[in-house]
């Protein structure tokens, strides 16, 4: 593959900070296609406020997908937002296809939202050394995202 764009990164410091960012990208690709079919999909008595929760993650997973990928473009990596990469790499859990209650929504959200923390908190612990910036970026994101977590899951929570 050829390197229009430098990097100030070294070569091992650049593997390590493109592969984070490639892997984040995927997920949150995929995070916000599935809060999106959620989205569409939702019915129940909590129909309205679920509906709109996850149009706040859709936008939070689309910032962040661009926030990522163009950090990669910046220590001269690549991005690769494909649907078939997005499809066979994905470290989100899914969603299942037609009507969904509500309360199955919510069960599944918090579950994918989950596997991409933790996704993102591995590669927060990877990048620490080789790229403190990229680490910076991703810290954002797991802070945001562990928000929402906590959100997700007081709406069904009890004592
Ligand atoms: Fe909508």
């Amino acid at each position: 593959m050829s390197q229009p764009i430098t990097s100030t990164l070294d070569a091992e410091q650049q593997k390590i900070a493109g592969e984070a960012l490639r892997a984040t990208v995927i997920d949150l690709i995929d995070l916000s296609l599935i809060a999106k079919q959620a989205h569409w999909n939702v019915i129940g008595r909590n129909f309205r406020s679920v509906h709109l929760a996850l149009d706040e993650l859709v936008t939070a997973a689309r910032d962040f997908t661009d926030a990522a990928a163009e950090r990669a473009t910046a220590v001269g990596v690549s991005p690769d937002g494909r649907a078939a990469t997005v499809a066979k790499e994905t470290g989100a859990l899914g969603f299942p296809d037609g009507w969904q209650q509500d309360t199955a929504v919510i069960d599944g959200i918090v579950g994918n939202l989950t596997a991409v923390i933790k996704g993102l908190r591995e590669r927060i612990e990877a990048t620490e050394k080789a790229d403190p910036v990229t680490q910076d970026l991703l810290i954002g994101f797991a802070a945001r995202l562990e928000q929402l977590h906590w959100m997700w899951q007081a709406q069904v929570a009890t004592d």
